[in-house]
């Protein structure tokens, strides 16, 4: 499984990048607002950072809108992957951009019929929301193990991005179950490289290399 990182942050994808583990970046509205800069700006720059898939969300609703946002962010980057809401008029742009050789990444995934008519309009990604689920009661990893067994059972070639990710241990389930990537926030990026006895046993064997007298 890979790891995205999903942050519009420079930072702490120079920091995520350093650390050469991450393929991607995802972006969404709401991170961008965070840093109170220009999308295309941001996405140039990420661009640099990060050599992999980067996506950058549409704000239009409307199918000819969100076409036209689509090219103009795809014309930033041959990485850049136009992320579209699963709706009506967001189907029909998948489609049409995925003729147009444009990457996809179909957000706001919350169940597996969803995801599969995502696969079906001809998506390169498909991104259930976990975090999301649970947050309502609903278990994210239900519907993440439908999505994977359903692409799996009729070869589906759409990426599944286990997103909306709030700790490690939905890292570590979404890979059981066999999702293509996880895209994870920095912190929990930074959750999953500590463990206490990494720090316990690190801290025994400086003890002991200060206890060795060279004679
Ligand atoms: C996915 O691509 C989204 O940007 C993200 O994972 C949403 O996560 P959240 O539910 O923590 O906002």
């Amino acid at each position: 499984m890979r790891i995205f990182l999903d942050t519009a942050n420079i930072e702490e994808i120079k920091a995520a990048a350093e650390l050469g583990i991450i393929s991607g970046v995802t972006t969404n509205p709401s991170l961008v607002a965070r840093e109170g800069r220009p999308l295309r700006q941001v996405i140039e720059e990420i661009c640099q950072l990060v050599d992999g898939p980067i996506s950058a969300e549409v704000i239009s609703q409307e199918t000819p809108g969100m076409l036209k946002e689509a090219r103009e962010l795809a014309s930033i980057h041959p990485n850049v992957v136009i992320k579209i809401p699963i709706t009506t008029e967001g189907l029909k742009a998948v489609k049409i951009l995925s003729q147009e050789g444009i990457k996809t990444n179909v957000t706001l995934v919350f169940s597996a019929n969803q995801a599969l008519l995502a696969a079906l309009a001809g998506a390169t990604f498909v991104s259930p929301f976990i975090g999301r689920l649970d947050d309502v009661g609903q278990e994210g990893m239900e519907v993440l193990h439908d999505v994977v067994s359903i692409f799996a059972q009729y070869g589906l070639s759409t990426e599944i991005i286990a997103a909306s990710i709030r700790h490690p241990l939905h890292v570590l389930e979404a890979a059981r179950l066999g999702a293509d990537i996880a895209t994870v926030p920095y912190s929990v990026l930074l959750q999953m490289i500590k463990h206490p006895l990494t720090d316990v046993g690190l801290a025994r064997f400086l003890a002991d290399w200060e206890k060795l007298k060279v004679k």
